[in-house]
């Protein structure tokens, strides 16, 4: 009983704490009507697959991107940065350490950035049997030597492609007598019809003109001759609406050109604990003033909890501080039911390594997860 009591209290005392801290509401500024326009192309109870899946398969690479889309998420959320010779990539770290074989391959170089490798480097490398060897109970044979995949890569699976395969290694696209480090694409037979969007990260500012010029080619930027994409009835088929494309940081400078760049693209303002000299309550504030100055429709703030344990960047009243400014949230990252529960009626979308359990909280039709790996070969 007096644990019960001494538990109430502490509850009391933290809620009191956190109310001190809410800023005056009437002091944010609101979104544009334009903005809100924008925000209203994404959809509502997004799906967005955090780096694929980190749980399923190898994080950002062609399995976990197909495994993705063929549950039916809304988005493939992919962390680009640029190679050596100007490629854009999807890997999460700043090296390769983690995520990759390059002790072994380059053993010189194993710190290194990505930035320091070209393409043909980085192709070499092995980027998914580490997974095999971390988590032995979502081991496959078929995720070793899974390959890092670029931007074009990424896109390809969304549409329904996969990399063109000899005798399961991929097959090289050749210029003339050389290899540039990129692959030839097939239909993938295992393809279902869903179309997700892309949901793309700058890790860092200072490739958005290439990233810029790359989606407008590749038609995924809705302001630019969007290409058509054909959706079967019943499919995702967010590759074929205005919010087919999501651009999130949490650079601000890059943000900022992203929407001089690319303006009619939705953007998302990250946040992240570590990040915030300041206290929450001027944080938060001033997210908000910067988001609505710069035309980002959405935050991505963190969740707490287990698996990750992040800071608790998405409490009741910041939720509510976002939405009184017409801002939408997308936190990150969503691991377990307990979590999908607790947040899912305070924002609009999830970061999440388990779209099979996103879309069964959502109340949306979602395969069997390990069926849906089987039927795409692995
Ligand atoms: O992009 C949302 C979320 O992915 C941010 O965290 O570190 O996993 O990229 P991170
Ligand atoms: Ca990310």
């Amino acid at each position: 009983m007096k644990y019960n009591a001494l538990i109430w209290l502490a509850v009391v005392i933290f809620t009191a704490c956190e109310k001190k801290n809410m800023p005056k509401q009437e002091q944010l500024p609101v979104l544009s009507p334009q903005a809100r326009h924008i925000r209203y192309q994404v959809p509502t109870g997004a799906v967005i697959a955090h780096r694929g899946t980190t749980y399923w398969a190898p994080e950002e690479t062609e399995a976990a991107y197909r495994w993705a889309r063929n549950m039916g998420a809304d988005y493939l959320e992919l962390d680009l940065q640029m190679t050596r010779d100007s490629v854009l990539v999807a890997v999460h770290d700043n090296d390769l350490r983690r995520t990759t074989n390059i002790a072994e391959v380059f053993p010189e170089r194993a710190t290194d950035p990505v930035s320091a490798f070209t393409l043909v480097e980085l192709r070499r490398l092995d980027a998914g049997s580490w997974f095999n060897q971390a988590h032995p109970e979502q081991a496959r044979p078929l995720f070793a030597d899974e390959k890092i995949l670029t931007l074009e890569d990424v896109s390809m699976i969304a549409l329904g492609y996969r990399i063109r395969r000899a005798e399961d290694r991929p097959v090289p696209r050749m210029n003339g007598e050389e290899w540039t480090g990129h692959y030839g694409y097939v239909k993938d037979t295992a393809d279902i019809g869903h179309r997700p969007g892309l949901y793309i990260e700058t890790k860092t500012s200072g490739f958005e003109e290439l990233l810029t010029r790359q989606l407008k080619g590749m038609g995924w930027y809705v302001g630019d001759n969007p290409r058509f994409v054909e959706v079967r009835p019943g499919n995702t088929g967010v590759a074929n609406t205005a919010g087919r494309l999501v651009l999130q940081s949490f650079s601000r400078k890059s943000l900022v050109r992203l929407d001089s760049l690319l303006p009619a693209a939705p953007k998302c303002l990250l946040l992240w604990r570590p990040d915030m000299r300041d206290s929450l309550e001027t944080t938060w504030h001033e997210s908000v003033v910067f988001a609505v100055a710069n035309n980002i429709e959405f935050i991505g703030p963190s969740i707490a909890g287990p698996p990750n344990n992040y800071g608790e960047l998405t409490a009741p009243w910041m939720a509510d501080l976002v939405h009184n400014s017409g801002l939408y949230i997308h936190a990150y990252t969503f691991d377990t039911p307990a979590q999908m529960q607790r947040y899912k009626d305070r924002i609009e979308g999830m970061f999440t390594n388990r779209a099979d359990l996103s879309l069964q909280v959502y109340g949306r039709p979602a395969a069997d997860a390990r069926q849906v790996l089987i039927e795409l070969g692995y």
